[in-house]
């Protein structure tokens, strides 16, 4: 009986030490991160199970499921398994204001962000997540030649950019009234302007248009509203869209992305392949 009690603590022990290994390894962020993995993988097996399904071809048509619904979810299983990569996505109808953070959270029609807004705590809840990913794992405003593509157009405005002292212009940063409003900091040579999706864009003629992070918390048919809007104030001859989004390989997804994906069928978005982007 003490051998198996002496076995029993030294396995234990073992799986803590690794436990601290792999906490050294992935750090504080990328920790916190597992959580969402554990929960995407945790619910995305209850879900298929829930529906039957044990390998995936040809599955959503024999169960009557949404193609694109059940790969979201077996792509986050198949990594650690315990089902196996066959076959790539399609598409499925979604709806901002019928998804499952409005169905937990009854919005009466609200989409999870007019929601969010009547309650500010979470608000900032959000807003804070969304700094410490940008500066723990997402540089990509360095990932474009923004100086380099900046200098090329000739400019009236005499305004020196903060972040590009050699070039003139402005830097505006667009986003809804309660984000902007709960910015208390300042982020010299930036404006901040409040802009909702859905109404004109204010500002014509811009040389880039950015937008970042933002098209995968909508369907589709949604990000056509806000890109057509954004292309509306675009002058032909020299303004450029640019788009910052991860997107997932059409197979072979790693984890991070696989939650990802996980993650924005909350408010019915997507992180979508590169042959949905293309
Ligand atoms: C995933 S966050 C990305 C934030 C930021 N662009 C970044 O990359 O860190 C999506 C942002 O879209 C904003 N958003 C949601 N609905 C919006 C709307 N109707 N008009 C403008 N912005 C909106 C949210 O407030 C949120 O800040």
């Amino acid at each position: 009986m003490q051998e198996i009690r002496e076995a029993g603590e030294a396995r234990m022990a073992l799986v803590l030490e690794a436990w601290k290994l792999l906490r050294a390894i992935r750090g504080p962020v990328d920790t916190l991160f597992e959580h969402f993995e554990r929960m995407s993988h945790t619910s995305a097996c209850r879900a298929l199970l829930e529906m039957g399904v044990m390998a995936a071809s040809e599955l959503a048509e024999a169960l009557g499921v949404d193609e694109l619904l059940l790969v979201r979810l077996m792509r986050v299983t198949t990594i650690p398994g315990p089902f196996s990569e066959v076959c790539a996505a399609g598409k499925n109808p979604e709806s901002e204001t019928n998804n499952p953070y409005t169905f937990a959270h009854r919005t009466g029609g609200k989409t999870m962000w007019e929601y969010m807004a009547q309650f500010p705590e979470r608000t900032k809840a959000f807003d804070y997540v969304m700094q410490s990913q940008t500066q723990a794992a997402m540089p990509t405003v360095g990932l474009f030649p923004f100086a380099g593509e900046l200098s090329k157009f000739k400019n009236d405005d005499e305004t020196p950019l903060e972040l590009c002292p050699d070039i003139k212009g402005r830097i505006i940063l667009q986003c809804r009234s309660d984000v902007i409003d709960d910015i208390s900091w300042e982020f010299p040579g930036i404006e901040r302007m409040k802009y909702g999706f859905f109404t004109p864009q204010p500002i014509k003629a811009a040389p880039i248009y950015y937008i970042r992070r933002c098209l995968h918390d909508w369907p589709d048919e949604v990000c056509v509203r806000i890109l057509k809007d954004i292309a509306a104030s675009m002058d032909p001859a020299k303004s450029r869209l640019l788009i910052a989004e991860m997107y997932l390989p059409d197979q072979g997804a790693n984890i991070e992305a696989a939650w990802f994906n996980m993650t924005m069928m909350t408010p019915s978005g997507r992180e979508r392949t590169k042959s949905d982007w293309t």
